[in-house]
């Protein structure tokens, strides 16, 4: 692309709406270089003058330590920018009310005759008959696919969500199972003040945590409505499947995603990423959007998890992304009576 296209319709744009006070010296500079190349009538700065070429250098060597910066706020674990975390919120809103269905949904029928399995044999590793009249939270429920599996194994599921669309979703989900259900509106990293403490057999938060605003206010909240020797099942990003620098980029990708003009590029641009990578609308959705995507090694979470008290943490699956399981508190008698052996891959996702 032009440099001064991609001056003009991205970096500019960007840094006006998401950090602008503190580069206001770079953009100072981004409009000079655009004069300059507009007075030379010169289309990119690879053009006869040899001291634009050096600049621009410069300039994306520069924009690098922007981005790298604004990842790091976006990522921030205890508080995201606001940026990142208006637009993350709004994207998943206009996911489950517009692009609910995909590979592994409820509208994935062959997904949804063994999420029950899935969740029992393969995600929690915990026997069928151990969730009969169980009380779960399913923190972040998104389309409900889980609330459906963990409702078809017997439990009384509690579906909390911050965005209406997906607690729509979940209701339609479970009203197909005739199953009774409670449904709250709520940031998880506030559910704590809306449903009684330690009143919970499982947390499930699949998918979820690594989009919340924060990070560690999320999971403390999710962790006091456990009881005691009740079990938390997460499913996070794995820092081991991105390197830093390829993280980046996408989240460069992200910005771009979130900033085009209007809803008919959005749409474009999934269409073309989801062809060019084998993937349907809805996946390629899940790796634009939601500009709040952190990634974790194990043992962070794991030292999170050990100062709010729990034990036997450990990932359930042999994989570079985190499942974790852990019990809180010290007794482990449920995992002692229905746990069940770790599997080997391949898993649901893989075949
Ligand atoms: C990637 S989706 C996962 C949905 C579901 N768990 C699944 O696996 O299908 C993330 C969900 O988390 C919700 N979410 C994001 N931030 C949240 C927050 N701070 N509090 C509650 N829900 C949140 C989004 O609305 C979205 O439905």
């Amino acid at each position: 692309m032009p440099v001064d296209t991609a001056l003009k319709s991205f970096f500019r744009p960007l840094l006006r709406r998401a950090f602008s006070p503190a580069v206001s010296g770079l953009t100072a500079r981004i409009a000079e270089l655009e004069n300059r190349m507009r007075s030379k009538g010169e289309e990119s700065g690879a053009g006869q003058d040899g001291d634009i070429p050096a600049q621009v250098q410069r300039l994306s060597r520069e924009m690098d330590l922007v981005f790298t910066a604004l990842y790091e706020m976006a990522h921030d674990n205890d508080r995201s920018a606001p940026f990142a975390s208006r637009r993350t919120v709004a994207a998943f809103g206009h996911q489950w009310a517009e692009i609910p269905s995909g590979k592994y949904m409820l509208s994935d029928p062959v997904f949804k005759a063994q999420v029950d399995r899935i969740i029992s044999e393969e995600e929690l590793l915990m026997n069928r008959t151990w969730f009969g009249g169980k009380r779960v939270l399913d923190a972040g429920c998104g389309g409900g696919r889980w609330s459906y599996g963990l409702a078809k194994l017997g439990a009384q599921v509690t579906a909390v969500d911050t965005n209406p669309s997906a607690l729509a979703a979940t209701r339609a989900a479970l009203d197909e199972l005739g199953a009774k259900a409670e449904f709250v509106r709520s940031d998880l990293e506030t559910v704590d003040a809306k449903l009684p403490p330690e009143s919970f057999d499982l947390v499930w938060s699949w998918g979820v945590l690594h989009h919340c605003t924060s990070f560690s206010e999320a999971l403390r909240s999710v962790s006091k409505l456990l009881k005691s020797g009740g079990l938390i099942h997460l499913y996070l990003y794995g820092r081991e499947s991105i390197p830093l620098s390829a993280d980046v980029a996408l989240f460069k990708e992200r910005l771009r995603y979130n900033y085009m003009q209007d809803e008919r590029q959005r749409q474009a641009f999934l269409e073309e990423k989801a062809r060019g990578i084998d993937m349907d609308v809805h996946h390629a959705h899940d790796i634009y959007a939601p500009i709040i995507n952190r990634r974790f090694e194990f043992e962070e979470v794991r030292d999170l998890l050990e100062k709010l008290g729990f034990t036997h943490i450990e990932r359930t699956l042999k994989h570079t992304e985190l499942w974790i399981r852990a019990v809180k508190g010290p007794n482990a008698e449920a995992i002692e009576k229905y746990g069940l052996p770790k599997r080997d891959p391949p898993y649901w996702f893989q075949v």
